[in-house]
């Protein structure tokens, strides 16, 4: 195994190995601090982190106003409180060492203005902002007056070619680094873009040589860039190391650091994670943000996958196409002869909320289920600048689009299990190399590393 080289990131010289962040509470302000400490980077979420009280208790959230907007300025404020929070914490920890960063999410619910209070309000505490899902074309103005650096997520180099143009070559300065998250690898969403096809991955050695031509084109050399998504050994990326078409690198871990010691996640998901097999991690379409997400086969996700097959066209008017009249509590609607038996079978089922999708398609649900959705609709708290699941939108109130039945409400969801919720019920994200805990030595007989054994293996190649 090569020898790693540190890096700068964030204007400080560090090991190059990155603790992704992870939201909700998956990464917080103690993991990020330990990571730090061992001159790495660590990541704490930016994405609804806990507060805390004087006595180091966790504040939960909490929420009183009756109407989404106002909910959503509640959200706000309490997500900026944990933000500082968290990197009070993360600079406690971290003994003034390696880099703190904070995750945000650029298309999640007042990211703006959580980004501009929390960076006035934790200066000197945090060291760098990462910012994907969406592209971030204000982020360069913004980390840049804060004197921050940051480093955009993006997955292919026409992404980063639009935000440079449009932005960011004119806040060079901050610019700490371009962080590549392979889209066909990673947990959490994925930035697949139209043109690729979700099951035709392309290897990142072509695409990293292609993002750092470009980055040289642009003068940004000396940058790094940071490879996310399906990283487990090292020794599998030498190739990568010291490699003049690629340049400086430093390489981020999700999934990985979830099993350690310090990492936040309950016993029970740590459990889970230790015995997955290939193939439990499926990427999707349901989230409400649009993205497609990577994240565990389990009960919750089931359940959207079978609702999701018994989905059938339909339209209001009879017609040669849609000439099988389908009748449900009092009313009628029209679906394909070949789908009647397919409906049928799961109103016999007692999926008897036949719910209309915003695609002209109806799926079909347990009286339980769309109960559990119109209450999530009327709870929403306006996670996300726009929600395909409640058709929330921050600009306008409404997207205007009927809700989607086939999603979710991921800030319930994610919050949950980011506070000990039930690991088979909720929505748990994870890396396509999740499988690899239940064969990887360090992990034999539900061996759990700390932070520092983890990195020891890494920079062994392990
Ligand atoms: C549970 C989980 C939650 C994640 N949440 C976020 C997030 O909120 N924001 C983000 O930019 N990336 C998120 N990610 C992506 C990670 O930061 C990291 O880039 C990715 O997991 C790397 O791929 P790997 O899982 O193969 O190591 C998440 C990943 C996981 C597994
Ligand atoms: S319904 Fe849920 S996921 Fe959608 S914006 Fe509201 S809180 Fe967020």
């Amino acid at each position: 195994m090569k020898n790693l080289k540190p890096v700068i990131i964030s204007g400080k010289e560090v090991l190059p190995l990155v603790e992704g962040g992870k939201g909700i509470n998956a990464t917080d302000g103690y993991c990020s601090g330990i990571w730090a400490r061992e001159n790495c980077v660590g990541t704490f979420s930016g994405v609804c982190p806990d507060q805390y009280d004087n006595n180091k208790n966790i504040i939960f959230e909490k929420f009183f106003k009756k109407n989404r907007a106002e909910r959503q300025e509640e959200l706000v404020e309490q997500c900026i409180q944990g933000c500082v929070d968290q990197a009070k914490v993360a600079h406690e920890v971290s003994n003034g060492k390696g880099c703190i960063h904070m995750n945000m999410l650029w298309e999640a619910g007042g990211t703006e203005k959580i980004l501009q209070e929390v960076l006035s309000r934790a200066k000197g505490l945090i060291n760098g902002v990462t910012c994907g899902a969406g592209l971030p074309y204000k982020l360069g103005e913004m980390a840049s007056k804060f004197e921050t650096y940051y480093y955009p997520i993006i997955s292919s180099a026409r992404a980063f070619q639009i935000l440079w143009k449009r932005s960011f070559s004119n806040f060079k300065d901050f610019l700490g680094g371009v962080v590549y998250e392979d889209p066909w690898l990673a947990g959490g969403h994925n930035g697949l873009s139209n043109a690729e096809d979700p099951n035709k991955p392309e290897t990142p050695y072509s695409r990293l040589v292609e993002l750092r031509a470009r980055m040289n084109e642009m003068g940004l050399h000396n940058i790094p860039i940071i490879l996310a998504g399906g990283i487990w050994n090292l020794s599998e990326w030498e190739d990568y190391i010291d490699n003049p078409d690629i340049g400086q690198i430093a390489f981020q871990f999700g999934t990985r650091p979830m099993l350690t010691k310090e990492s936040p996640i309950s016993d029970a998901w740590k459990n889970m994670l230790l015995n997955l097999k290939k193939g439990d991690v499926i990427r999707q379409h349901f989230s409400p943000t649009g993205f497609i997400s990577s994240a565990i086969k389990n009960t919750f996700l089931e359940k959207l996958l079978n609702r999701k097959d018994g989905e059938v066209a339909f339209s209001d008017e009879q017609s040669t196409e849609f000439s099988h009249p389908l009748t449900f509590k009092n009313k009628t609607l029209y679906i394909k002869p070949q789908d009647a038996e397919k409906a049928q079978r799961q109103i016999d089922a007692g999926l008897t909320e036949v719910r209309a999708t915003p695609d002209n398609t109806i799926v079909f649900m347990t009286h339980e289920d769309w109960a559990e959705q119109q209450k999530d609709r009327a709870e929403c708290v306006g996670c996300l600048s726009q929600c395909q699941f409640s058709s929330w939108s921050q600009a306008k109130g409404t997207s205007g689009k009927s809700p989607d039945p086939r999603s979710y409400c991921i800030h319930k969801t994610l919050y949950k299990v980011g506070h000990g919720g039930d690991v088979n019920n909720n929505l748990v994200f994870a890396g396509e190399q999740v499988y690899r805990f239940a064969q990887d030595p360090l992990y034999k007989n539900g061996n759990i590393p700390s932070v520092k054994e983890l990195i020891q293996n890494i920079l062994q190649g392990k």
